[in-house]
């Protein structure tokens, strides 16, 4: 089978593109390089031990996609290329709906023309806004989105909804960590918007301190809490989606089932390699929610997936990537 990975040079795709590959997929990668650089294909190429179909090429361009799906026959797609920095978002809300939903509108488009039924998208834990009941299951209710990021996921989940093809939307939590080579990693472009990033640069020192938004939360150590997993685990439920892929649509969470507050990661961090993170606590940040972390249930009954490496692991596998940038 032939599978098409938009945004496959990124951070989470290209994990992907070794998991697609090691079980034995055809893989080939669509990204404009707006948010990555062609090294980690490179990377992805040397872990797999042959070359990869690459188009650089945007995906709300339709005539270069179509160009892309006439010449590889494509059997699936999973589409992970988006804009992802809430922040920018809250500054840019047009260009990120511009990218993000129109060009999943595009590509969708693309995909019936060349009678490609087979989707698998990356959504988000956003698309819950500050959950009522925690762990989350995929029956809580979409609250209003908490920013234009979070809007866009919605959004593209809605439109694929109404698409008709058979698609898995991927709920992912808080994906952490690199491939444990060092070769492929998450690759921060100007300052780092999630946690880990910034905490390897602090230790790295690039960055003079790592800030904890709030310690007075009404949490275990006051800190907030999030579902972090590893970006092998994450990869390979794509994987698992893709074999086990529904008829119509279903959403499903990918997560550990367990939460960890920020305080909780830099111990984790410290134990895990015997650095120490220079750290101070802020003030909290607005907008921030206070716990998250998924049910992930779903997953493991119909697609016969769970999270099975600990954050731990994770924290080591992305400082050993931190050391090589
Ligand atoms: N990393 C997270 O914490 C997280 C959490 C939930 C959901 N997601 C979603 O997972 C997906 C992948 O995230 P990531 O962390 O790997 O981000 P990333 O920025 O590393 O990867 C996205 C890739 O898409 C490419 N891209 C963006 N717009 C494009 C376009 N118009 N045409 C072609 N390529 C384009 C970028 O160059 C980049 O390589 C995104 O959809 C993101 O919203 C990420």
């Amino acid at each position: 089978m032939k599978v098409l990975v938009t945004g496959g040079a990124g951070y989470i795709g290209s994990h992907t593109c070794v998991s697609l590959s090691d079980s034995g997929y055809d893989v080939v990668i669509v990204d404009n390089l707006c948010n990555s650089s062609i090294g980690m294909v490179k990377g992805v190429e040397e872990l797999i031990g042959r070359k990869l179909p690459f188009y650089q090429v945007d995906i709300c361009n339709e005539n270069e996609l179509d160009a892309v799906f006439e010449k590889e026959q494509i059997d699936a797609v999973l589409h992970f290329a988006a804009l992802k920095a809430v922040g920018e978002s809250l500054e840019k809300p047009d260009l990120y709906h511009r990218n993000n939903v129109g060009g999943t509108e595009v590509l969708l488009k693309v995909m019936k023309k060349f009678a490609v039924d087979k989707l698998v998208f990356s959504s988000s834990c956003t698309v819950y806004g500050q959950p009522e009941i925690i762990p989350v299951n995929e029956d809580a209710p979409m609250l209003p989105a908490e920013s234009p990021y979070g809007q866009t996921k919605q959004d593209c989940e809605k439109l694929i909804s109404s698409s008709g093809l058979n698609s898995a939307l991927l709920r992912y939590f808080n994906p952490i960590g690199a491939h444990p080579s060092g070769r492929i990693g998450e690759l921060p472009i100007g300052v780092p918007n999630n946690l880990i990033p910034f905490l390897c640069q602090a230790v790295a020192g690039l960055k003079d301190e790592l800030v904890v938004f709030g310690d007075d939360y009404p949490t275990d150590d006051g800190s907030c809490v999030r579902d972090y997993l590893h970006v092998c685990d994450l990869a390979e439920a794509h994987v698992a989606a893709l074999e086990q892929l529904p008829h119509g649509i279903r959403a499903y969470n990918l997560g550990t089932g367990s939460g960890t507050s920020v305080l909780g990661v830099i111990n984790a961090f410290e134990e895990s390699t015997g650095e120490s993170v220079p750290f101070r606590i802020g003030e909290r940040r607005e907008g921030d929610i206070v716990a998250i972390w998924a049910d992930p249930s779903r997953a493991e009954k119909e697609l016969g997936w769970c999270a099975s490496r600990k954050v731990g692991e994770a924290l080591a596998d992305a400082w050993r990537w931190q050391q090589t940038l």
